[in-house]
């Protein structure tokens, strides 16, 4: 793989990276700008990667003195880490007047960024257009973390840990763990119907549901996402269906999952529905008012029961009693795997962070609180996992969230 780095006071994390890469079984060659050869020596990451680093676009050493072609043919994939605000500014604009800018230009392998910066240059509109954009071509966006800076700030701009990248980036090789499956992924809340203004629903953001489609996807594989109403970019590569209603989300899972490997129901799909919608505004009463509600299907216990079902894994909101609550979902509705997770004020729901309990037949794992983009890599992992055995043996794993910070 190609590392670009840029020149950020977290160039220095480039070491620790290059060297978990090439523990990974990676081979690395690295790419510094000017910048970044302030931050840490060409020397330095020369040593670790086992390769020369480049630095010059015109290169008279390099075959045909054509290195930035060379290099870009030769990746296969593309990771700056870190990315400042200027480096993002660049690919946006396709400056090929350093090497690295040529080589983002010519190479046709997968393509990552991890920027690193202030927070309140991340913040600036003109960083977050640049980084709009630059979703929009395809490239995948890692990070940046959030927390205490070098400039003393607190905030988003941090740069994600060399782990969580070498984490991230396993899924953008070609043999990604789940290159040739068909995922479908269900996000988001539904809405039921009461009359033509009014609905139930519930507080579900759609943003667990959307980083595990993106995590699917960065492993390679297909992905369908069926979203409920929510406010949120499709990730890159991923195809996307809108529905409203628990019964919309259901007949386009059922049409989709036919020929699938594997379906994620991260939705938080509404019970029950309305048993009549009112065909114009309901008016204010003297007295109280009832509402008759009827069961919806349930679409994760209906792909589960199909005759050929995919891989089937559920999602088990709980505020009390979660573990023993997703066990028992687990088994009523017959599928492979479920992850539980608190939900209330300030857990599950409309919130950055998560925590997981994945429960499958024999096995367990526990995957501690942490930002949703990695806990859903995370779980997607344990599903590769999971399809890869044949047969599954009893496993209890801990990830030390020391482990991967
Ligand atoms: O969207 P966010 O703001 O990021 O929040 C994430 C989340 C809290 C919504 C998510 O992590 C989560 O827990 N999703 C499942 C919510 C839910 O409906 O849980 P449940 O325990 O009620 O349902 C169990 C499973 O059955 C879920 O996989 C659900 O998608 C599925 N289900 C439920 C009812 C139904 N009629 N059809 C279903 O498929």
């Amino acid at each position: 793989m190609l590392l670009g780095v840029t020149g950020g006071i977290a160039a220095y994390k480039a070491a620790e990276l290059v060297r978990l890469l090439r523990g990974a079984g990676a081979s690395v060659r690295v790419v510094m700008t000017a910048g970044a050869q302030e931050f840490i020596t060409p020397l330095t990451l020369q040593a670790l990667s086992g390769n020369p680093v480049h630095t010059e676009l015109l290169d008279s050493t390099a075959e045909a003195a054509m290195g930035h072609i060379e290099l870009a043919r030769w990746a296969d994939v593309l990771l700056i880490a870190p990315a400042t605000a200027d480096c993002l500014a660049r690919l946006v604009q396709g400056r090929a007047d350093d090497l690295l800018g040529a080589v983002s230009l010519a190479c046709e392998a997968p393509k990552a960024i991890a920027p690193a910066m202030n927070r309140a240059m991340w913040d600036n509109p003109a960083t977050q257009a640049n980084l709009d954009t630059l979703q929009a071509r395809g490239l995948h966006v890692f990070g940046p973390d959030s927390g205490e800076q070098a400039c003393g700030e607190i905030g988003p701009g941090r740069m994600e840990a060399p782990a969580v990248l070498v984490e991230r980036l396993s899924g953008l090789f070609r043999n990604g763990r789940l290159a040739g499956r068909r995922v479908v992924v269900t996000a988001g809340p539904t809405r039921e119907a009461i009359d033509p203004v009014r609905f139930i629903s519930n507080h579900s953001s759609g943003r667990m549901g959307f980083a595990v489609a993106r995590a699917a996807r960065e492993a390679g594989a297909e992905v369908i996402l069926v979203s409920g109403p929510v406010a949120l970019e499709t990730p890159p590569g991923v195809r996307r269906i809108d529905v409203i209603s628990a019964a919309d989300m259901h007949a386009a899972v059922l049409e989709q999952v036919p020929g699938s490997d594997i379906f994620i129901a991260v939705a938080a799909v509404a019970d029950y529905r309305p048993a009549t919608v009112a065909g114009q505004k309901l008016h204010k009463r003297e007295t109280a008012m009832t509402l008759e509600l009827q069961r919806n299907p349930d679409i994760l216990a209906d792909v589960a029961a199909l005759p050929d079902p995919p891989f089937t894994v559920g999602f088990a909101a709980e505020t009390e009693l979660v573990l023993q609550g997703a066990k028992n979902k687990r088994v009523a509705k017959r599928v492979d795997m479920i992850a539980a997770n608190l939900v209330g004020a300030g857990h599950g729901f409309d919130v950055d962070e998560n925590a997981l309990h994945v429960f499958w037949e024999n096995g367990e794992c526990e995957l501690p609180r942490t930002g949703k983009t990695r806990l859903a890599a995370q779980l997607v992992s344990l599903v590769a996992d999971q399809l890869d055995s044949n047969n599954t043996h009893d496993k209890v794993i801990s990830i030390n969230a020391k482990d991967s910070a």
